[in-house]
């Protein structure tokens, strides 16, 4: 191949790439406990923070401009962002679940920059068009969603199910708000907090305990005693140590423990205990193939996840916001990047 010929088909392809693009002025963006975290301390196990990044990757906003190559959306369409986008086609990505490529992108998680920005680029196909009656916060909060609806989905929440959701932090919410929606007969919820249970009550949780400093072993009996029996799912959403210890004993013998909470990459938990009772033990990483769930449910006015929103602060006040997240008040912390349109 000569040389411009050679130059054409680089051209071609940097711009087949663009062509697969849109551009979005953002609108609604959730702060997470992850933001938090690589902002006080720069890292979240392996991955570093080595250069200045554009934090958030629980968003929405509006297409201003789409590439050639993009034909389901169009500038003026509302849409909720989903922040990780496989680079390549795997083996992960052919079987359906791209969230564990390994070389994913993810906004916010280095060195891919987030959206919480007024102007930001993404890849057109996790891009999800909003009906009129779903909000950009909604749409911003598909991303915490999303990790309830993959959660309860490899717990196997159905019809009758007895659930003990462990930490009424947004992500313990989520999944209340999901199980319910499963068909989850019973949830019962644990926290530290009297007003994050007084939360999960609001959104459908049947039963709350608030936990002090009972043993693990303790959570496990008063569980099983305000269900009247032991769950046969667990979703722990703390990641700390004595609450993993709790969801095994809690959780009833042939029955289903989903780790969602991290913590330390290090923990002791009784796992004979689980192995002889056949408790299976599973982990989530992040979501694959929710968009399309949440948005069908938000828009049938099937779940509710408007209550989770109890802070609001225009781009500009960015700090204010994730200081106010750093102390826990409340529950989801909104930043509104659009100067024109501080609406939910
Ligand atoms: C919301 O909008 C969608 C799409 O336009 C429509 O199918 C659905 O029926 C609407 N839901 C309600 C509760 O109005």
């Amino acid at each position: 191949m000569d040389m411009p010929s050679v130059l054409k088909c680089i051209c071609v392809v940097l711009a087949r790439l663009f062509s697969a693009e849109v551009l979005l002025r953002m609108h609604s963006v959730g702060i997470c406990g992850s933001d938090v975290h690589y902002w006080q301390h720069g890292r979240i196990g392996d991955f570093v923070v080595k250069d200045p990044m554009v934090l958030g990757h629980e968003a929405s906003g509006t297409v201003v401009k789409v590439g050639s190559g993009v034909t389901h959306l169009k500038p003026g369409d509302r849409v909720a962002i989903e922040p990780g986008v496989p680079r390549e086609t795997d083996e992960f990505c052919k079987t359906g679940r791209y969230n564990l490529s390994p070389t994913i992108f993810f906004c916010a998680t280095p060195p891919d920059d987030g959206n919480l920005c007024r102007y930001y680029k993404h890849s057109a196909s996790y891009c999800y068009k909003l009906p009129d009656n779903v909000t950009f916060e909604e749409g911003a909060l598909i991303e915490p969603l999303s990790v309830g609806i993959h959660a309860c989905k490899r717990a196997g929440v159905t019809l009758g199910s007895k659930v003990f959701v462990c930490g009424a932090g947004p992500i313990g919410l989520v999944n209340v708000i999901v199980a319910k929606m499963m068909g989850a007969a019973t949830v019962v919820v644990t926290d530290l907090s009297a007003s994050r249970l007084q939360k999960a009550k609001e959104v459908g949780a049947d039963f709350i305990i608030q936990v002090k400093n009972e043993s693990p072993q303790e959570v496990a009996s008063k569980v099983e005693s305000l269900l009247g029996c032991m769950p046969e799912i667990t979703v722990e959403c703390t990641g700390v140590q004595a609450c993993i210890q709790a969801g095994i004993y809690a959780t009833r013998s042939g029955g289903t423990l989903v780790l969602v909470g991290l913590g330390p990459e290090m923990v002791t938990v009784p796992i004979v205990n689980a192995a002889v009772r056949e408790v299976d033990i599973r982990g989530i990483f992040r979501y694959c193939n929710t968009w399309p769930v949440a948005i069908a449910l938000l828009a049938s006015k099937r779940i509710n996840v408007k209550p989770l929103v109890t802070h609001r602060f225009p781009l500009e006040k960015a700090l204010e916001a994730f200081e106010a997240t750093k102390r826990g008040e409340g529950v989801k912390v909104m930043l509104k990047c659009d100067p024109t349109d501080h609406n939910p």
